[in-house]
């Protein structure tokens, strides 16, 4: 399908993953990035969107899970497609039930292993060094109403070293997250 694609990027934090989502989208002929959200007015990743000229704005938990403000900014926006990127609040029914099999999601693990509730940032890789895993890397997945457990779209993997320390773990993902995710997101909005 080549229709014109309009996106919007949530996130919670720092927004290095969206940054290369709107470097790799700008001037793009038929995929846009026309809005970024977030749950912390204060998330560097809004900053980052601003220097792109991209629409942000920034919601509480009454306009995203009752009131039903967030949808109708999408609605409004007329967004096609939801890019999670470092967003860290369970998604509502509501928008899952107005984009199914539209929303995709970054995971900086090989799920289904550690993955779920509670499993983000520095924790997952505290965890797979703890396990002594000697693989881990990142799943691109869509999302569905569970934590983590969409439709797995693409995984990708790099070495774990008996000398790695959490640290190190996250920045080989963080380097395969950032190489892979505008790519994936692409394919997948093109499928
Ligand atoms: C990434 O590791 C991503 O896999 C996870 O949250 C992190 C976001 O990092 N979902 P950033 O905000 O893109 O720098």
């Amino acid at each position: 399908m080549n229709q014109p694609a309009r996106l919007a990027v949530f996130l919670s934090g720092n927004g290095s993953n969206a940054e290369q989502i709107f470097s790799h989208f700008t001037n793009y002929p038929t995929i846009t990035v026309a809005l970024v959200l977030s749950n912390n007015p204060g998330a560097f990743g809004l900053q980052r969107a601003q220097k792109f000229n991209i629409q942000t704005k920034a919601f509480n938990k009454n306009q995203f899970y009752e009131s039903g403000v967030v949808l109708n900014w999408l609605k409004e926006e007329q967004i096609t497609h939801i890019v999670l990127a470092g967003f860290l609040w369970m998604i509502p029914q509501s928008l899952i039930q107005a984009y199914p099999k539209h929303i995709i999601n970054i995971h900086p693990a090989l799920l289904p292993k550690f993955g779920g509730k509670g499993m983000y940032g520095s924790k997952v890789h505290a965890g797979v060094k703890a396990a002594g895993e000697t693989k881990t890397g990142i799943t691109i997945h869509e999302v569905n109403e569970k934590y983590d457990e969409g439709k797995i779209i693409f995984q990708a993997r790099c070495e774990v070293l008996p000398e790695d320390t959490p640290d190190s773990i996250a920045k080989k993902v963080q380097a395969l997250e950032h190489s892979h995710y505008p790519v994936e997101i692409e394919r997948w909005v093109k499928q």
